[in-house]
């Protein structure tokens, strides 16, 4: 496994063993677990060489304690990521990516990036498409890989692909849960025990909301789910949203042929999780 951390050997390298071969690549903020494995293993079986970039993205991140407090687990990255044989693995510091100028680019995604995400986390979206925009020149990949645990992200990243026609495609992969349910995010180490005891109630509950999707109005099915989040203890609610898959935007009322999905933000204590399910 080939390590680099400069922008101008990482390419050479990729061109150089690049010529008729695919290049898959899986971008992560590092603090890996096995959602991102799953990526990676795809990734192996589906191309012929495997990229995995390690970068916390500051531009993404809209206050300044979570990019701080972000998890850095760097030598037990690079042993799971030798222990599913990927191939170069880029880890840049954030001058190497932006010089002096920590800012992102301004996107226009159409809308997805004013919904849920968007609306709680300014400028995360931008920061997004900066990085990922970037490194997609660095990598030159044939296919990249993202989880659907960040559904948004993935829809704007499919989005900003088409629309600047970027020779890339983009493979969205299912959520990796722990056997409790909790969806695997690299946030997850930094719980209390008891709120890592309390965290499976999201996806309990994203659950009975879709059993409810099937019988009842999209309205009556969000009040039922901020109701039990009123009740919990430990968890606060911060919103469930009732979306259209494919714009994003919240619906009241249910129309044929359309694919609708919950999406869910919580706070345990200070940690925000996450999690999204197909209605
Ligand atoms: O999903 C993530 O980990 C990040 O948003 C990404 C795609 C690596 C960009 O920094």
């Amino acid at each position: 496994m080939l390590v680099f951390a400069k922008i101008k050997s990482v390419k050479q390298k990729i061109s150089s063993l690049k010529k008729g071969t695919s290049v898959g690549f899986v971008p992560t903020m590092g603090a890996l677990h096995k959602g991102h494995l799953s990526l990676i293993k795809k990734a192996k079986k589906e191309n012929d060489l495997v990229v995995v970039s390690i970068f916390v993205n500051p531009t993404q991140f809209d206050k300044k304690e979570d990019l701080v407090n972000y998890p850095k687990t760097i030598d037990n990255d690079l042993e799971l990521l030798k222990s599913v044989s990927c191939d170069l693995v880029f880890m840049p510091s954030a001058e190497e990516i932006y010089s002096k100028n920590i800012k992102s680019e301004i996107f226009d995604f159409e809308g997805l990036e004013h919904q849920m995400e968007g609306k709680h986390r300014v400028g995360h979206f931008d920061g997004v498409g900066t990085i990922v925009k970037r490194l997609f020149e660095i990598v030159t990949p044939t296919k990249s890989y993202f989880g659907e645990k960040d559904f948004q992200q993935l829809q704007i990243i499919k989005k900003m692909v088409k629309k600047n026609n970027l020779p890339v495609e983009i493979i969205g992969c299912d959520i990796y849960r722990e056997t409790d349910g909790l969806a695997m995010s690299s946030r997850n180490v930094r719980l209390t025990k008891e709120h890592r005891k309390a965290a499976p109630f999201i996806f309990k509950t994203l659950k009975e909301a879709k059993l409810k999707f099937g019988i009842e109005n999209a309205v009556n099915v969000v009040q039922w789910v901020q109701n039990e989040f009123k009740k919990h203890p430990l968890l606060e609610l911060e919103y469930f949203e009732i979306a259209n898959e494919a714009t994003l935007q919240t619906i009241s009322t249910k129309e044929l042929k359309q694919k609708y999905r919950g999406f869910i933000a919580v706070f345990a204590g200070n940690i925000r999780l996450i999690d999204n399910i197909s209605l």
